[in-house]
């Protein structure tokens, strides 16, 4: 299995990541907030690149299934419902309901390799799902970060160097790695022993909470709490498998 890190979507031209498999990661806090709408009931999330494209479409469904969450510079856009903490993405919120997401980067990062054979949504909260999606397609793919304004960020480099870690030494495959992905993969060693130290310590962290999301931080470092894989079907994303066989994670032990 050969494995590439893309540290953020910009470096890549959109047509290709046609015909691969994509992992997509936005840990702070975009794919966080997928992952958690989807664990708690929501039907699926269509994620848009503009604040002007997710009004015209919410506008299209039904007004008691749809909601419109998402964020510009960390905080929820006006009229929208939803903001990007996952903390709103409550059963009692989504549960049932279609979001018409759009954040700043996570949504870009997605947009952009919208055109890939599979793409798959991962942070923190449920690696080891997609580690184990990914054991069972056993194929080569791409990891892209979503970064930070067209910028490296080190939460979604770090959560791949993971991502990597339980292929490797979890799942026992011989991964090659670009360089790339062995410098992610180096740079999850390096932080493995204290993944929310490292968060609060990135620059959209230190933003985060200067803007009063220090709780997200926490959520969003955790590992392995929500058993889901989200995939891009279409333009939606969904859950990949039935969530009955996916709600029990596996903890994680730290080398
Ligand atoms: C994004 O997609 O840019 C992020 O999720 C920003 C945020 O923290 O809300």
């Amino acid at each position: 299995m050969h494995v590439d890190v893309h540290f953020t979507p910009l470096q890549t031209e959109e047509l290709s990541f046609r015909d691969k498999t994509i992992v997509v990661i936005d840990v702070l806090r975009a794919s966080t907030t997928i992952v958690t709408a989807l664990f708690n009931g929501a039907r699926e999330i269509i994620p848009v690149t503009t604040v002007e494209r997710a009004v015209k479409i919410s506008g299209r469904l039904f007004g008691d299934v749809v909601l419109l969450g998402g964020e510009r510079n960390g905080k929820m856009v006006q009229g929208f419902n939803l903001g990007n903490s996952p903390a709103e993405y409550t059963e009692e919120r989504v549960k049932g309901k279609a979001i018409v997401f759009s954040t700043t980067n996570g949504s870009q990062a997605i947009e952009k390799a919208r055109y890939a054979q599979l793409l798959l949504v991962c942070a923190f909260i449920n690696i080891s799902a997609v580690a184990a999606a990914l054991n069972d397609l056993n194929r080569d793919f791409i990891i892209v970060c979503s970064g930070r304004d067209g910028t490296f960020s080190i939460e979604d480099t770090v959560c791949a160097g993971l991502l990597l870690h339980l292929l490797q030494d979890k799942h026992g495959h011989e991964l090659t790695f670009s360089d790339a992905a062995y410098a992610a993969f180096l740079l999850y060693k390096a932080h493995s022993k204290n993944i929310l130290k490292m968060v609060k310590n990135s620059q959209h962290g230190k933003y985060l909470a200067e803007i009063g999301f220090a709780e997200d931080l926490k959520q969003c470092a955790q590992v392995d709490i929500m058993g889901i894989v989200p995939q891009l079907m279409g333009s939606v994303i969904r859950l990949k498998q039935d969530p009955e066989k996916n709600t029990v994670a596996q903890p994680i032990v730290h080398s």
